[in-house]
């Protein structure tokens, strides 16, 4: 009698899936030069996804990225060597806040704990980049609200959030505009997210 006959079922099932993940190689890093050739990829891979979604966009050039890029402020996820996640990073208001921007996972790598890992890396790198600065978000889906949550933001009103002109046009793109020009920019469908790093309590 073979060694595969004395395993049960689930045994089995388990010992193929542990060697699948074993030979399943993630990669999380900090953008540079050699990535600046994904540009199209990802510009295409969040357009498609906003399509889905059905929110608009905010425009983000090949060139805007590549220098975000060239400047070691993104992140990019492989897996298995393939593109599969990336986001960036923004400072606004003199440097006093930072923004994590342009999430995005493609669609077959999702449900992994793959933008997890992505924004766990970009938070770190925010910190390192701008120690003092506090860190928000804009978002309306629910995975970024938990995986915010982890890291230690915490939901607020559009005012504690930077008041530079240049971060708020970048809404002109959503499908929702029209409520936060009606609202005086105080309120939307997006809730705010802010890290404070003097109210850290981890
Ligand atoms: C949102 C997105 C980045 C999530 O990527 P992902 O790799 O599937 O997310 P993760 O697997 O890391 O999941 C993180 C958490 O969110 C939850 N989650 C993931 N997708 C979810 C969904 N559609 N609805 C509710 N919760 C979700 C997961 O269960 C997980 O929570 P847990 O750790 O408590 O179980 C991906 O769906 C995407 O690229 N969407 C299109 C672009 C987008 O919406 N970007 C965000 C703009 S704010």
């Amino acid at each position: 009698m073979c060694f595969l006959c004395f395993l049960r079922h689930s045994e089995l099932l388990s010992l193929i899936f542990c060697s699948l993940m074993m030979n399943f190689k993630i990669e999380i890093l900090i953008a540079n030069e050699n990535h600046v050739a994904y540009v199209p990829t990802i510009l295409q891979t969040i357009e498609n996804a906003a399509k889905v979604r059905g929110t608009g966009i905010a425009k983000r050039t090949p060139e805007y990225l590549e220098q975000k890029i060239r400047e070691g402020k993104a992140v990019v996820a492989f897996m298995n060597n393939e593109f599969a996640g990336f986001c960036y990073i923004e400072s606004w208001g003199n440097k006093q806040y930072v923004v994590n921007s342009g999430l995005i996972v493609v669609d077959k790598f999702r449900g992994q704990g793959l933008a997890r890992k992505i924004k766990e890396k970009s938070f770190e790198l925010s910190r390192k980049k701008y120690p003092e600065a506090k860190l928000f978000g804009l978002t309306s889906g629910s995975a970024v609200m938990k995986i915010n949550t982890d890291l230690g933001y915490v939901p607020v009103t559009f005012d504690e959030l930077t008041d530079d002109e240049a971060f708020w046009r970048g809404c002109q793109g959503c499908i929702n505009y029209d409520i936060l020009q009606r609202t005086n920019r105080r309120y939307c469908i997006c809730t705010g997210m802010l890290y404070d790093p003097k109210k850290d309590k981890f």
